[in-house]
C-alpha cells in the first residue's frame, strides 16, 4: 500500500512536470519556431557584456542578431588603410556562443560612411574604377572576415527614395545604379554561401515598392543572387497606413524573394500632437515635443499595443514568405528613437521596458505565434 502511494505521487509529479513541458512556449522564440527568426540588435554595452539585464533577455527570447553599429562602414573601417573589427568579433562570438543566427548590418550604406571611401583628399569625388576597388576590397576583408559564420548580410541599404528614383548618394554619383549589382556580385564572391539582401525604410511606399521589385529582376537577369528584401519597419503610431505596408510584403513576395522585417519599432509619441498643440496655442512646446517625459500613461499604451497587435496580424497572415522579425533593440531605453528624429525625447518603441521588464505586447505576441 505505502508503495503505490509512492508511485502514485511520483506518477503525479511525473505528470505535473511532463504537461509543463507540453504547455505552450514562453518566449518569442520558442513561440516563433518553425515560422521565423525573432531578432534584436545589440548595442555596445550588451556586445562588451555591461547590460547583464539585456543579455538576459537576449538570450530567452531572441535566435537572431545584428549589430545595432559596430558592423558599418564607418565603425568597422574608419581610415582606408584601417580597420577596427574588436566589437564585430565579440558579437559573433556571442552569436556562436549562444547558438543564435547572426546577420550583418551593413556593407554599402551613404550614412555611417566615412569620408574617405567615397571622397578624394581635395574634397573631389573619387573616379568610378577607384570606387569599384575599394567596394571590393571592404566587402571582401569584411564578409570574408565572418565568412560561414554570417547568415547573411544587409548589401546595400537605403538606396531608393520613397518616389521610386534612386537616392543620389556618393556611391549613385559615382556609379549610377551600377554600385548595387557590383556590391551584391563583391559580396556573393566573398561568401558564396551567404545570403544577400536590399534593405531599406519606408518599404510601404508605393514608389519605392516598384523600384524594389523592378531590383530584384535586374539582379536575377544577371546571375546575381538576391535572396531577401529587408523592410526596416521602423513604424509611427499612426502611419504608416497598413494596407500599404502589406502590399509591398505581397509584392515582394509575388517578385520571389523572401521578406525579413529587419528593424522593428513603433514610436509611442503622436507625431500630430505637436503640429496640433502648438496651432492650438498656448501650449508648451518642449512638452508637445516631449510629452511622455514621466511615464506612458495607460491610453498611450493601449493605441500603442493595438496597433502593434496589428502590424502583426499583418505579419503571422504572411509568416510563409517572412523569414526573420528583428526588433531594432531590446528595452525602450536602447532605442535610437529616443534621439531621433528629435534628440533626448522619452519614447516607448520597443517591447521590453526601461525597468527590462516585458510589456503586455510580449505575452499577446506569444499567443499570436502560438496559435499559427
Ligand atoms: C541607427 C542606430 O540605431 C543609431 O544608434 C545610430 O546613431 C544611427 O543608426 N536605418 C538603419 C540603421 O539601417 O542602421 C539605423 O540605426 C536606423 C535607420
Amino acid at each position: 500500500m505505502k508503495i503505490s502511494i509512492h508511485i502514485i505521487s511520483a506518477l503525479i509529479a511525473c505528470m505535473t512536470f511532463l504537461s509543463g513541458y507540453a504547455q505552450s512556449p514562453s518566449s518569442l522564440k520558442d513561440a516563433a519556431k518553425g515560422k521565423f527568426l525573432i531578432g534584436t540588435a545589440l548595442n555596445h554595452n550588451q556586445i562588451l557584456g555591461h547590460d547583464t539585464a539585456g543579455i538576459k533577455i537576449i538570450k530567452e527570447h531572441f535566435n537572431a542578431i545584428v549589430a545595432e553599429n559596430c558592423m558599418k562602414s564607418q565603425p568597422i573601417h574608419p581610415q582606408r588603410d584601417r580597420y577596427s573589427f574588436s566589437l564585430a568579433d565579440k558579437l559573433v562570438e556571442f552569436g556562436e556562443q549562444n547558438d543564435i543566427v547572426i546577420t550583418g548590418h551593413t556593407l554599402i550604406w551613404h550614412s555611417q560612411l566615412p569620408r574617405w571611401f567615397c571622397h578624394n583628399e581635395d574634397g573631389s569625388l573619387r573616379s568610378a574604377e577607384e570606387l569599384k576597388a575599394i567596394m571590393k576590397e571592404h566587402i571582401s576583408t569584411v564578409v570574408g572576415r565572418y565568412k560561414g559564420r554570417i547568415k547573411g548580410w544587409d548589401v546595400v541599404n537605403e538606396a531608393i527614395m520613397e518616389d521610386g528614383s534612386y537616392r543620389k548618394s556618393p556611391f549613385y554619383q559615382i556609379l549610377g545604379e551600377e554600385f548595387i549589382p557590383l556590391a551584391f556580385q563583391y559580396t556573393h564572391e566573398a561568401d558564396p554561401e551567404a545570403e544577400l539582401y536590399y534593405n531599406d525604410y519606408n518599404m510601404w511606399a508605393e514608389g519605392k515598392r516598384n523600384t524594389v521589385v523592378k531590383l530584384i529582376g535586374e539582379l536575377r537577369k544577371r546571375g546575381l543572387r538576391i535572396d531577401a528584401v529587408g523592410m526596416q519597419s521602423h513604424m509611427g503610431i499612426s502611419k504608416p497606413n497598413l494596407t500599404e505596408y502589406e502590399k509591398s510584403i505581397e509584392a515582394f513576395a509575388a517578385a520571389g524573394v523572401k521578406i525579413m522585417m529587419t528593424e522593428f519599432d513603433m514610436s509611442a509619441i503622436p507625431t500630430e500632437r505637436l503640429t496640433a498643440d502648438l496651432a492650438e496655442g498656448g501650449a508648451d512646446p518642449a512638452k508637445a515635443r516631449n510629452p511622455y517625459v514621466d511615464g506612458l500613461p495607460d491610453e498611450a499604451y493601449q493605441r500603442w499595443h493595438s496597433r502593434m497587435e496589428k502590424v502583426w496580424e499583418i505579419i503571422m497572415r504572411h509568416s510563409d514568405d517572412i523569414t526573420r522579425v528583428t526588433f531594432w533593440g531590446v528595452c525602450d531605453g536602447d532605442s535610437w528613437l529616443n534621439n531621433f528624429p528629435v534628440r533626448g525625447r522619452t519614447d516607448y518603441a520597443l517591447p521590453f521596458d526601461r525597468q527590462h521588464n516585458a510589456k503586455p505586447i510580449v505575452g499577446r505576441l506569444i499567443e499570436m505565434l502560438n496559435s499559427k
